[in-house]
C-alpha cells in the first residue's frame, strides 16, 4: 500500500457521488424483516409504550401493516402472538385456531408471495409462568419442551408459515422440529434457528410488548451468557447439524463479533435481530433530540449488514425501507 502524500483516502470521500460509488455495504428493503405483534383480544391496535411507533395488532391492522410492508419491498415479517388465555403448558401455542395460526392464514391470503412469512416459535407468550417451555419444578424441562415445539411448528407451517423460527434455546430443538415437520409431510417448511441467542437485558421492552416476562427467575439457564463467544459457535454448529436452513444471532449490536464469525465460518444465510431494547434506546434518544432517527437507524442497520447479516430483523423496517428507496 502506498502512503501519504501519494495516497490520500479523502480523494474518494470528496463528493456524495464518490462516496456512493465506493460504498462497500448497502441496506435495501429486501434485507429487512419486520417483527409484528398480533394480540388475540385487541379490538383496536394498541400502541406499545416502550417501543414508540410499534403496535399490538388485531387481525385487521396486521394485514394492513403487512400490505404496506410488502408495497415498500420489505423481505418478510416475523410474527409473534399474544393469546387471550395462558396456562402452565402453553396449550394455545399449538392450537390450530390460535392467534398466530389465524394471523398466518390471514397473511397467507393477503400477502403470500410478496412477503416471507416467518413465525416466532416459543412458549413464553403462552405459558402463565412466562418461561419458554414446560416446567419441571422450577426449571424448564428440555426434552418435553422440544416435543411441544414440534407440535407448534407443525401448526404454524400448516397455517402458512414459510419459515419457523425457534427462539427458546432448548437443546435439540432444531432436530426435534425438523423431525416433526418432516413426519407431518411439511418438508418444505424452513427453519430459521435463533442459533446464538444471549440472555440479554435488551429484551426488556419486548417482554412488555409480548406480555411474556418470566413470573419468577430469569432465562439464564437456557439463553447464553453474554461473556461467551466459543459457546455461540458450538451452539450454531449443533443447529447446522440438526438441519437449520438459516441462522440468527441475537441481539445484534453487542454481538457483531459473533455475527461476523457465524457468517464466515458457516457460510449459511445469516440473520441478525436488532432487538427491542436496541430500538427503544435509539428512540428514547430521538425523543430527547439527542440523535437523528433516520441517520441513527440507518447507521445501525448498515453496521449490522457490514458485520455479515444477509437479513436484519428490525423494528425500523418500514421506515428504513422508505428511507433507502
Ligand atoms: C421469545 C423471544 C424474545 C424475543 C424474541 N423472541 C424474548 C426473550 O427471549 O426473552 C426478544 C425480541 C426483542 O427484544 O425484540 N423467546
Amino acid at each position: 500500500m502506498s502512503s501519504f502524500p501519494s495516497y490520500r483516502p479523502r480523494r474518494l470521500r470528496r463528493t456524495a457521488g464518490l462516496r456512493r460509488a465506493f460504498s462497500e455495504t448497502s441496506v435495501t428493503p429486501s434485507n429487512l424483516v419486520a417483527p409484528l405483534f398480533l394480540k388475540e383480544d385487541a379490538d383496536e391496535p394498541e400502541p406499545i409504550a416502550s417501543m414508540p411507533g410499534q403496535h399490538k395488532h388485531n387481525l385487521e391492522s396486521l394485514t394492513k401493516e403487512a400490505r404496506e410492508l410488502a408495497e415498500r419491498g420489505v423481505a418478510g415479517v416475523l410474527l409473534f402472538g399474544i393469546p387471550a388465555t395462558k396456562d402452565p403448558d402453553g396449550h394455545q401455542a399449538w392450537n390450530p385456531r390460535g392467534i398466530v395460526q389465524q394471523g398466518l392464514r390471514a397473511l397467507r391470503d393477503e400477502v403470500a408471495g410478496d412477503l416471507v412469512l416467518i413465525s416466532d416459535l416459543c412458549m413464553c407468550e403462552y405459558t402463565d409462568h412466562g418461561h419458554c417451555g414446560l416446567l419441571h419444578g422450577d426449571t424448564v424441562d428440555n426434552d418435553s419442551t422440544i416435543e411441544a415445539y414440534g407440535h407448534i411448528a407443525v401448526s404454524h407451517a400448516e397455517a402458512g408459515a414459510d419459515v419457523v423460527a425457534p427462539s427458546g434455546m432448548m437443546d435439540g430443538q432444531v432436530g426435534a422440529i425438523r423431525g416433526a415437520l418432516d413426519e407431518a409431510d411439511l418438508q418444505e417448511a424452513a427453519i430459521l434457528s435463533y442459533a446464538a441467542k444471549y440472555a440479554s437485558s435488551f429484551y426488556g421492552p419486548f417482554r412488555e410488548a409480548a406480555e411474556g416476562a418470566p413470573r419468577f427467575g430469569d432465562r439464564r439457564a437456557y439463553q447464553q451468557d453474554p461473556a461467551n463467544f466459543g459457546e455461540a459457535l458450538r451452539e450454531v454448529e449443533l443447529d447446522v447439524a440438526e438441519g437449520a436452513d438459516a441462522l440468527l444471532v441475537k441481539p445484534a449490536l453487542g454481538y457483531l463479533d459473533v455475527l461476523r464469525a457465524v457468517k464466515d465460518r458457516f457460510n449459511y444465510p445469516t440473520v441478525a435481530y436488532n432487538v427491542s431494547g436496541e430500538y427503544s434506546m435509539l428512540m428514547a434518544a430521538v425523543e430527547k433530540g439527542w440523535i437523528d432517527e433516520r441517520q441513527g437507524a440507518l447507521e445501525v442497520l448498515t453496521s449490522i449488514r457490514r458485520a455479515g447479516a444477509d437479513l436484519v430483523v428490525t423494528y425500523h423496517a418500514k421506515k428504513a425501507a422508505e428511507w433507502v428507496s
